[in-house]
Formats: C-alpha cells, sequence, structure tokens
C-alpha cells in the first residue's frame, strides 16, 4: 500500500484535530497539528510584544522561533514546544484564540510556516489539519476532507474541551471567538480557508465520532 497524505480543513472547533488524530493513529501515520504552529508564533509575538508593523521585526523573529511536537509517552498525547518550552497549555488558551487569526495573516509567517509544513510532509504518511492544507500547503494531496459543523455545536464542544484544561469561558464568548477567526480566516487575502475544489466535505454536527474516523478511513484505503 502506498503512504498517502491526508487534508484535512475546515472551520474553528469542528473536531478536526481529534479527528485527525485518530485517523493517524489507525494508519500508523505522523499526525501534525498546523494550528498548534499558528498559535505558537502568536504567543511568542505577544509574550515579546513583536510589533507586527515592522516587517524586520517580523522576520527578527521567526527565525529566532523554533517550533517542535513532542509526544507524551505517559499519555500518549503530543505537545508543542516553542524554544525547549512546553507551551501547550498557553497556546490553547483564549488570549492566542483572540490573536491568532491576526498573526496568521501576516505574509512572511505563513511563508515559514508552510514551507515547515512542507518539509514534515516530504515522506507522506502524514494527516495534517488546518485551513489551507488542501489548498495551498499540499495541494496534490491524495485524500481532501473539508469539516464543517453548526455554529452552535462547535461551541458548545470547544467550551467543553476549554473546562477539560481549566479554562471557565463563557458560552458566548467562545461562540463569538470561533465566529471571528472563521471570518478573518475565510476573508483573508493570502491563503483563505476555503474548501479546495476536489475536497470531501464531512459535515460533523451530528456525526459520531466513530462514524466520522471511519469515513475518513474508508476514503484513505480507496486511495492507497
Ligand atoms: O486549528 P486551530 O483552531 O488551532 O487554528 C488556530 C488559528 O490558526 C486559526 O483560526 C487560523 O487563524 C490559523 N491557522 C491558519 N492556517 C492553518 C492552521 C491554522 O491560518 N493551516
Amino acid at each position: 500500500m502506498k503512504k498517502i497524505i491526508i487534508a484535512i480543513d475546515g472551520y474553528s472547533g469542528c473536531g478536526k484535530s481529534t479527528t485527525a488524530k485518530a485517523v493517524a493513529k489507525a494508519l500508523r501515520y505522523t499526525y501534525l497539528d498546523s494550528g498548534a504552529m499558528y498559535r505558537a508564533v502568536t504567543l511568542y509575538f505577544l509574550e515579546n510584544h513583536i510589533d507586527t508593523s515592522q516587517p524586520e521585526e517580523i522576520d527578527r523573529s521567526l527565525r529566532e522561533i523554533e517550533i517542535e511536537f513532542r509526544h507524551n509517552e505517559a499519555d500518549g498525547t503530543q505537545q508543542v514546544y516553542l524554544n525547549g518550552v512546553n507551551v501547550e497549555r498557553e497556546v490553547r488558551g483564549m488570549e492566542v484564540s483572540a490573536s491568532v487569526s491576526e498573526i496568521s495573516k501576516i505574509p512572511q509567517v505563513r511563508a515559514t510556516l508552510v514551507e515547515k509544513q512542507r518539509g514534515l510532509g516530504k515522506n507522506k504518511g502524514i494527516v495534517m489539519d488546518g485551513r489551507d492544507i488542501g489548498t495551498v500547503v499540499f495541494p496534490n494531496a491524495e485524500l481532501k476532507i473539508f469539516m464543517k459543523a453548526d455554529t452552535i455545536i462547535r461551541a458548545e464542544r470547544r467550551q467543553r474541551e476549554l473546562l477539560e484544561k481549566g479554562q471557565r469561558v463563557s458560552l458566548d464568548k467562545v461562540q463569538e471567538n470561533l465566529e471571528s477567526r472563521d471570518a478573518q480566516d475565510s476573508g483573508r487575502e493570502i491563503s483563505p480557508l476555503k474548501k479546495a475544489e476536489d475536497a470531501v466535505e464531512l459535515d460533523t454536527s451530528y456525526l459520531d465520532f466513530n462514524e466520522q474516523v471511519l469515513r475518513i478511513l474508508e476514503l484513505a484505503k480507496e486511495r492507497m
């Protein structure tokens, strides 16, 4: 069986990453959360008060940023590291969520991260989730999935996830953040969030998680 690239794009909070992780596990593929990379860059920019109106300052910062993913053997999770420090908790918080779409619009940020993502996928056997994976990062991916779900359902899921991580945020605030990110991600000039023409659309509002994963595995096997 040949190794393929599976690109999973879609709106914020559709369950892309949990689905992508389960698909990668079943196929023994690598999983890459491209959103975590944009989140790590955003955290760095916030912590270091980077002036995003200064292109040289952005370029200098991007050269200083090293992003890695490490496996936590104890619980099987993947955690994101920024310059050697585990920032998994910080990058998922509301502060980073509120600024990440603004930082993701910056052309140099996208160019740097897209190059890294392509490098990580060059040997195939990877499931990558994000907003532009099927359209820009891997336009020739063998399988492209575009996920969507009702906003209220996405907000409830995201609120639960935040609570599990110890952050209590009102449903209105979570929903507002999801809607604002969707609008910014879909409306930006470079690599806007949109369904690739050849992507398979999956509405996860009322799909059972296992069904979702099985459907993607079926589609993947047809392409191997
Ligand atoms: O996937 P996640 O919700 O963690 O992504 C956070 C943000 O990162 C998105 O709202 C979007 O602004 C940005 N992003 C992006 N391109 C990607 C992945 C994420 O612009 N491939």
